[in-house]
């Protein structure tokens, strides 16, 4: 008893504005006692930037886009400030985010690199062979080693999704794979590359400034542009991007210098570098005289304009791994050569060397595999693929293309679908819309859809199958291609809701005409995520009224109501929700005019389905039965009027008649402006029509917004002298004590033995001490403690 005296005097006391949960300090010490713009008294609490709460006892939280979100609007979603970005729980005491495994950044909102064992056994970000970066970074970047395009991303994950882009002669989504050497086809003709710069100075002014060249992406020291070929191939070689040229000069006067005032062509081959190169690009740096000379530079197959007998080369020597004439194993990066085929120079021409690329043939070889026509006897023409016994199957035997594939008269296998590999050796993983990749156009597309295993997954060739990265269960699907959702151990969305993708998500919010309150569908089906990204739809509780302790999904000392799971797990529930009692506020009153003689209507309310039929003589207590049997109801009182509004009720009145029934609706326990009933009259020999009567004013917020919520079990933590209050209210400003489990009921006299009562009747024990305030709740066995 003594307990309880002091705590009305503290009270008393502190009246002016909410004590902190937490610390019983006024606005728990983060915030100022400020008057209240409705009431005009001086007790809410404007809380410091990072609190929040009535009592300005929680942290905020950091926020971001959210990863899955119900869209707001046809393919509309992905809302920014989310808080903890919907991939992560806030820890409402520490203001920082918990985040789901594999999620990372102060709001969850980056998914985290893979990681991969290293050769030293430790699990890093890319293995350490590669930067982790985010898909806006991988579009701008350009290193021609794994990102090959420069362009700007802006979808929503442009800053969320991050991927390994690859250090040279590594490859696989997480840069756990070597890479194999690749050469040119020894079998195949081909020619190098070759550019052409012509540059000349012009005249009466000398040449002594200096010019850059750029090579894929790398660009040379200043060469003096009377250099001689040997020093311009000196400094193109330095380029990480070029290995091995050949330059001649081709002059008027000399033959010696890069530019004269005789014009000079230089012709640059490219003698390492196969294929159809880049070209290479200039900087000018002009000298004293700052004048530049003129230089062009010419490819393709396009001639010099101060030579026209020169001509420039397109490269058509191939770059292909093992040259063609090996299998390739990722675990170490080496080319296994096909009997015939040796390592090579790199040249292209069928020399031998110390690249370990297949691309020579083997000189002296007895047995070429390839030209063996003793060992194919049936071949009508000279077979020059390669025979192997293929790695998705031991026992069938050595084959050309492994036997499912065409020779092609370049001697190549053009192996049939599902199977790869220079011999048709191995089998293709599954493909999908790679999950991080490189944007190769301005804009917001990208996540190419040819990806092996949606770059999210390791590819074992031997059997074509994708293992998904598992390091956090993220991703599933035979390609990798879906979002897995949390799965606590045993079960999928903790077992409070089911694994849905966005397209999904929208399916189920909840778009409301605020004129017709008919429910209008949204879509999100064009977005590449839509099928793809997927989180826990929670479970959607229906009201209740029964105080049921025995339901799992019940909530609170006091709730009636069931409240929805959330969370990305759905381990978090959402707590009671009820009207501000710092505030005057109304119910929501609706008016239908039924003029009838036969027939029903059918009527519905935030797009229940399916509706309520009344028929057209139904009376008052059937009308309010229909309408509180709708899920998006719980609790209405209906009375027929006459147009004056008075109360005209009896037992026997229909809720339609001739000339018109006024029938008035007031929302007891849906709070705040709502839509209007949704009326179909079309099987009603008569009219209806519905009006707002008084639109409601009332709050819905989470306890009351005079409560805190522990969204771990979904109860509200109330502020000293608020109470759950009573969907009736018989008092508008104050509520009234009931089993909404909000903190809607706010007592006015600490004397007033109506809320002491309250106390006993739910098991409050209340203890405080001076510096700290502890609540315990004790109901039905189930302890709970809030405490500082
Ligand atoms: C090289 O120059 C051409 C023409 O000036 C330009 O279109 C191209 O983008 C440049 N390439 C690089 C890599 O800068
Ligand atoms: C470059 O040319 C200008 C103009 O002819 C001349 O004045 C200057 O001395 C030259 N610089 C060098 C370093 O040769
Ligand atoms: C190939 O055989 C010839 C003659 O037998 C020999 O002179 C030559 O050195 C051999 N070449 C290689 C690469 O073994
Ligand atoms: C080659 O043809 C002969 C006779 O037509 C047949 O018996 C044999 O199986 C064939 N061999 C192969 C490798 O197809
Ligand atoms: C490879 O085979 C496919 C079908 O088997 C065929 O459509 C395609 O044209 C072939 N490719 C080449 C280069 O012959
Ligand atoms: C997973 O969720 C189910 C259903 O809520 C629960 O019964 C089970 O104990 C949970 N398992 C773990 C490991 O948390
Ligand atoms: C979405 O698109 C559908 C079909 O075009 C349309 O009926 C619906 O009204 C749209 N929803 C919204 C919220 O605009
Ligand atoms: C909306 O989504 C549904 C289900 O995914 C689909 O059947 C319908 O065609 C979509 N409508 C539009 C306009 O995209
Ligand atoms: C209480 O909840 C349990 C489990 O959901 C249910 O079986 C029971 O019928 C409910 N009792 C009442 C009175 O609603
Ligand atoms: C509403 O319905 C009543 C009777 O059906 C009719 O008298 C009245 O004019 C209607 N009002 C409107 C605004 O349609
Ligand atoms: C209207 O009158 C009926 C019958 O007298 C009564 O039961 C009901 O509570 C009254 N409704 C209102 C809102 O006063
Ligand atoms: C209601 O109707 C019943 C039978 O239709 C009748 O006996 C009774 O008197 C009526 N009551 C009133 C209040 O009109």
């Amino acid at each position: 008893m003594f307990v309880f005296v002091f705590w009305f005097l503290m009270l008393r006391i502190c009246q002016s504005c909410p004590i902190g949960i937490l610390n019983g300090k006024i606005c728990s010490g983060h915030g100022h006692c400020a008057e209240d713009v409705t009431t005009g008294l001086d007790e809410t609490c404007v809380c410091w930037d990072g609190y929040t709460g009535p009592d300005c006892s929680q942290r905020v939280c950091p926020s971001g886009r959210a990863w899955i979100d119900y869209a707001t609007a046809n393919n509309t979603a992905h809302a920014e400030y989310t808080e903890c970005s919907n991939m992560g729980y806030c820890v409402y005491e520490t203001g920082l985010c918990s985040c789901r495994d594999g999620f990372e950044g102060a709001a969850c909102d980056r998914m985290r690199c893979p990681l991969a064992l290293t050769q030293t056994g430790q699990k890093v970000e890319c293995a350490g062979h590669g930067r982790c970066l985010s898909m806006r970074e991988a579009a701008v970047q350009q290193d021609y080693i794994s990102l090959w395009y420069s362009a700007t991303y802006d979808d929503w994950d442009a800053d969320m999704i991050f991927g390994c882009a690859c250090d040279k002669g590594f490859g696989g989504y997480d840069c756990s794979e070597y890479l194999c050497p690749k050469g040119d086809d020894p079998l195949t003709p081909g020619v190098d590359e070759i550019q052409i710069i012509d540059c000349i100075c012009t005249i009466g002014s000398s040449c002594n400034g200096t010019l850059a060249l750029t090579f894929r992406g790398q660009t040379t020291k200043p060469i003096p542009m009377d250099a001689t070929p040997e020093l311009v191939e000196y400094y193109l070689e330095q380029l990480s991007t070029i290995n091995d040229i050949e330059i001649t000069f081709s002059g008027g006067e000399r033959d010696f210098s890069l530019c004269d005032e005789f014009g000079t062509t230089a012709l640059i081959t490219f003698l390492t570098e196969h294929g159809d190169v880049p070209s290479l690009n200039y900087t000018l740096y002009p000298g004293k005289a700052g004048i530049n000379p003129q230089i062009s530079i010419f490819t393709d197959g396009t001639a010099s304009a101060l030579r026209p007998a020169l001509e420039s080369v397109m490269g058509t020597k191939e770059e292909a791994e093992c040259s063609n004439h090996g299998t390739c194993d990722t675990a170490t990066g080496q080319c296994l050569c096909y009997r015939g085929f040796t390592s090579s120079n790199g040249l292209g021409r069928n020399e031998a060397g110390v690249l370990g690329d297949c691309g020579a043939i083997e000189q002296n070889s007895t047995i070429y595999i390839s030209f063996d026509l003793v060992e194919y006897p049936n071949a009508t023409q000279d077979i020059p693929c390669p025979a192997v016994v293929p790695r998705w199957s031991a026992s069938s035997g050595i084959a050309i293309c492994s036997g499912v594939g065409n020779c092609l008269p370049d001697r190549t296998c053009n192996c049939t679908d599902g199977y790869e590999g220079n011999a048709c050796e191995f089998k293709t993983c599954p493909t999908g819309e790679a999950w991080w990749d490189e944007a190769e156009f301005n804009g917001d597309r990208a996540h190419r859809s040819d990806s092996v295993c949606s770059a999210r997954g390791l590819c074992n060739r031997n059997d074509g199958t994708c293992t998904c990265d598992a390091e956090w269960s993220l991703f599933d699907g035979n390609n990798c291609n879906q979002f897995a959702c949390y799965v606590n151990i045993t079960d999928e969305c903790s077992g409070n809701g089911r694994c849905a993708t966005m397209a999904e998500f929208a399916q189920e919010a909840l778009m409301i005409g605020s004129e017709s309150g008919a429910r209008i569908p949204v879509n999100y089906s064009d977005a590449w995520d839509a099928n793809r990204v997927r989180s826990c739809l929670c479970d959607k509780s229906p009201g209740v009224w029964d105080y049921n302790t025995s339901s799992n999904a019940y909530r609170g000392p006091f709730a009636y109501a069931y409240t929805d799971w959330t969370g990305y797990s759905c381990s978090h529930a959402f707590c009671p929700t009820g009207d501000n009692p710092f505030t005057w506020g109304e119910n929501e009153v609706q008016a239908i005019n039924c003029s009838a003689t036969d027939g029903s209507f059918n009527v519905s309310f935030r797009g229940a389905d399916p509706p309520v039929r009344i028929p057209w003589n139904s009376h008052v207590d059937k009308v309010e039965l229909e309408l509180e049997s709708l899920p998006t109801i719980r609790n209405v009182l209906v009375t027929f009027a006459d147009p004056t509004g008075a109360n005209t009720t009896t037992i026997n009145q229909t809720v339609c008649k001739q000339g018109g029934q006024y029938v008035i609706i007031e929302f007891i326990s849906e709070r705040g402006d709502l839509p209007l009933l949704y009326i179909d009259d079309s099987e009603l020999t008569g009219e209806t029509n519905i009006t707002e009567v008084i639109k409601g004013t009332r709050e819905d917020v989470e306890c009351s917004a005079a409560g805190v919520c522990n969204r771990e079990i979904g109860i509200c933590n109330c502020l000293d002298g608020h109470y759950s209050g009573a969907d009736v209210v018989p008092f508008r400003e104050l509520g009234a004590v009931g089993q909404r489990g909000d903190c809607g009921f706010r007592h006015t006299s600490t004397d007033d033995p109506k809320w002491y009562n309250i106390l006993f009747q739910y098991s409050y024990v209340f203890d405080l001490g001076i510096e700290e305030d502890v609540i315990e709740i004790d109901v039905e066995g189930a302890d709970v403690a809030a405490s500082t």
